[in-house]
């Protein structure tokens, strides 16, 4: 089992962007999480992280046949992208959309989510937590199959 995980814009700078909403671990930490957790869990993973639409979009679809399933923090572009869902949409492949922030209680703005319909579940607010409760949900989604 492969599941792929997408960074959107300016998580790069996790770390020094706003720490007071999105606490001071870095990217590479939270990879470093993920990849721990993986390990535990007997699942490959990859970490990528883009700030270009159109990337985050040739990455969902070229995951089609190489991952199993994917957690996503799409960051800005979960309130904007249609094409980010309609990537989804098209490989078929079980997403969790995650937040480090909870953006439920943030501006209007980011109270909707694109891609939240066509995903699994959503997790928000817990931080780098949100990254590895993502990981786990997707790893027993795809564990239990189509018909849990
Ligand atoms: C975010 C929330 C988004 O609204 C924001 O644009 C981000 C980060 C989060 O992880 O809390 O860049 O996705």
């Amino acid at each position: 089992m492969k599941v792929l995980v997408l960074h959107g814009p300016n998580l790069n700078l996790l770390g020094m962007r706003e720490p007071g909403m999105y606490g001071t671990e870095t990217l590479d930490g939270i990879n470093t999480a993920l990849a721990r957790l993986a390990k535990e869990l007997g699942v490959e993973m990859e970490c990528r992280q883009s700030n270009m639409e159109g990337e985050l979009v040739t990455w969902v679809q070229q995951a089609a046949g190489v991952f199993q399933g994917l957690v996503i923090n799409p960051a800005a572009y979960t309130h904007t992208s249609v094409a980010l869902r309609d990537a989804v949409l098209a490989v078929g492949l079980p997403v969790v959309e995650v937040h480090l922030s909870n953006v439920h209680k943030r501006e209007d703005f980011r109270q909707r989510s694109f891609l939240a319909p066509v995903a699994v579940g959503q997790i928000s607010g817990f931080g780098i937590d949100s990254y590895l409760l993502g990981f786990r949900a997707v790893v027993s989604v795809l564990q239990q199959g189509p018909d849990r």
